[in-house]
């Protein structure tokens, strides 16, 4: 009876998320001396899902005009329509002012699923990284795999190697994989199940560009967790996360080749785990630099609200009403030719 109810509720929309206080006091507290007045605006945005926009990003190897006709009706318009220091042909991403979320699309046996619901701001750490046809890139926490798919969106590399060490979500990335690109490119893709934290040392000098999509305190979700102790829990070790993403970024700087480039990225608003993390790499490591996405955060400074006061190697996306993108930090770090490693 009980889940009757329940299913006709969500059948309705009816099922609201919940807000855990105890994660919006802590949220409130640090923010609004990270952020000060401008956090009232952000909370306001995080805190109503029915504001949340959901870019749609088209999947080259299998979509119709039926499917852009289809869109533009919507009232969905091409994303990254100023002229980016990189922005390839074969990406496609629509987007909308008005909130809610296209229709996902099920799975269907044999065929290549046509299209991605994701947040916009995702795709900037990915074109950040630049990637060119031919290049060897590792997305060490890749699962459920947006950022891996849109990769192949804009260049077709020499290897792809996805690795996430959680193995149910590592499931969900293969998964996502197949329902995206065809079997025929899959012999470029390799999948592995590893603690991002050794691949530096398995893999040396092995790539040309490495995203790091590192794990974080995710403030859309942590914000509507439904288990207090589970939250109270995740506060009380928030700090820890930290420590792993400088590990994470040593092992990413390690499995890059010299003069190569890596892109790390969140989706937290925590000064601790974005713009700390990456200054303690920049001050602790010889061989790594940072480098410039001023011109790429100028051009879509009109599709997204960008953060003041932050250096130009990286950009902080702060969701706003009818502009719902982000949270996502991303800074862009290049490993020098000359030093060792
Ligand atoms: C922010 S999510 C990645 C999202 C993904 N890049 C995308 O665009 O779909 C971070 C992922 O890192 C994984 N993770 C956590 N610790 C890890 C580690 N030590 N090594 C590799 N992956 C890790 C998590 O299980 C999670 O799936």
């Amino acid at each position: 009876m009980v889940s009757q109810t329940i299913l006709k509720a969500k059948s309705e929309g009816k099922l609201q998320k919940q807000i855990c206080k105890v994660v919006l006091d802590h949220f409130e507290k640090q923010y609004i001396k990270e952020l000060g007045d401008v956090w009232t605006t952000v909370r306001e945005v995080l805190s109503s899902p029915q504001c949340w926009q959901y870019a749609v990003l088209l999947n080259k190897f299998n979509y119709s005009s039926e499917l852009e006709k289809d869109l533009h009706l919507k009232g969905y318009r091409r994303a990254f329509q100023e002229p980016l220091p990189y922005l390839p042909e074969s990406l496609k991403c629509y987007i909308s002012s008005t909130p809610g979320r296209f229709l996902a699309q099920k799975h269907r046996v044999g065929k290549l699923k046509e299209y991605y619901l994701l947040n916009a701001a995702s795709l900037l750490a990915v074109l950040a990284l630049e990637v060119k046809d031919g290049e060897k890139v590792l997305d060490m926490c890749a699962a459920p795999g947006g950022k891996s798919i849109a990769l192949l969106q804009c260049a077709c590399p020499g290897l792809l190697h996805c690795n996430e060490y959680d193995s149910l979500r590592s499931r969900w990335l293969q998964e996502t994989l197949e329902s995206f690109i065809p079997a025929s490119l899959m012999n470029t893709i390799t999948v592995d199940e590893l603690d991002g934290r050794c691949i530096g040392d398995l893999h040396p000098n092995a790539f040309d560009k490495v995203l790091l999509d590192a794990p974080c305190s995710n403030d859309k979700s942590w914000l509507f967790s439904s288990d207090i102790q589970q939250a109270t829990e995740m506060i009380s070790h928030r700090k820890e996360l930290s420590t792993i993403q400088v590990q994470l970024l040593r092992s990413a700087i390690k499995a890059l080749h010299p003069g190569g480039s890596l892109v790390y990225s969140t989706c937290t608003l925590s000064r601790a785990e974005n713009s700390d993390t990456i200054n303690h790499i920049l001050n602790s490591s010889s061989n790594i630099v940072p480098e410039d996405i001023s011109e790429m955060a100028s051009a879509v400074s009109w599709e997204f609200t960008l953060a003041d006061g932050i250096q130009k190697h990286e950009l902080l996306v702060l969701p706003e009403r009818g502009k719902a993108w982000g949270p996502m930090y991303m800074a862009k770090l290049k490993k020098a030719l000359s030093k060792e490693n």
